[in-house]
């Protein structure tokens, strides 16, 4: 007797684990998911391709529109080439008006950025050149040194031999003060002493949104 009902119950449990085992697929195959929310975050998260599980309409993780530059960015309009750095000689000025301001601006940022290797007196001697860590730097900076401020600007931008370029840690503004800054410093070139007197604030006409405005979209990553 006992075991009758033993054998029923057994049934009835067989039965009950088939139907709810094949009842709940829902359409598309996929399992039901309990607490969806703990796996699926209805916020939407940085750096997630919501384009790759099929939904275009959730903002985040999108390319910037071709041909587009950031805000605020402006573009450099000269290549990095030695066209280029010879054109960016002839035709470039500093778009800054001079001012002692600038002056401090632009210290300030030689101090951070290129002390160690160009040096207190810009003759090289910085400290990573002093212990050897980096070689000496042919360029030494002095009255007698002919360097067209438009040069300058070009080789921070882009670099030079061993210099890196500085464009994505320096925006065209902080460059053009410390294109001030050298020139007064260590080359003898105060604007309005001589023939840089800048009152000119006209941009370099841009080509194209060059090599320069990418590198800035991708160190936004
Ligand atoms: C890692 C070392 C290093 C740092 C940092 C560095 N420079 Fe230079 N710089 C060099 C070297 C090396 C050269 C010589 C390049 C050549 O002509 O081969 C140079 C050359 C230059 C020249 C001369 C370019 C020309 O057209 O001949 C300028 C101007 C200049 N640097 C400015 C700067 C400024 C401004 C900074 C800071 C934002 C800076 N540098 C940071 C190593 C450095």
């Amino acid at each position: 007797m006992k075991r009758k009902y033993l054998n029923i119950l057994t049934k009835i449990t067989v039965v009950i684990a088939v139907i709810s085992i094949t009842s709940c697929k829902e359409e598309g195959g996929m399992a039901p998911e309990y607490m969806p929310d703990m796996y699926r975050s209805p916020a939407i998260e940085p750096y997630v391709d919501y384009a790759d599980y099929g939904n275009t309409d959730v903002m985040t993780a999108r390319k910037p529109v071709e041909g587009t530059i950031p805000r605020g960015f402006q573009p450099y309009g000269y290549e990095n080439t030695p066209e280029g750095y010879e054109l960016a000689g002839q035709t470039l000025m500093n778009p800054i008006a001079y001012s002692d301001g600038v002056l401090a601006d632009g210290k300030e940022l030689y101090g951070m950025f290129c002390v160690h290797c160009h040096g207190k007196t810009g003759q090289g001697d910085g400290s990573l050149v002093e212990r050897d860590k980096f070689p000496p730097v042919p360029t030494k900076f002095s009255p007698t040194l002919e360097l067209a401020e438009g040069k300058m600007f070009h080789t921070i931008t882009y670099g030079k031999g061993l210099m890196g370029p500085h464009a994505s840690q320096l925006n065209q503004e902080e460059r053009w003060k410390l294109v001030h800054y050298m020139r007064a410093q260590f080359m003898g070139k105060i604007p309005g002493a001589d023939t840089n007197a800048v009152e000119v604030v006209e941009e370099p006409v841009a080509v194209e949104p060059a090599a320069e405005a990418e590198e800035a979209q991708e160190n936004e990553h």
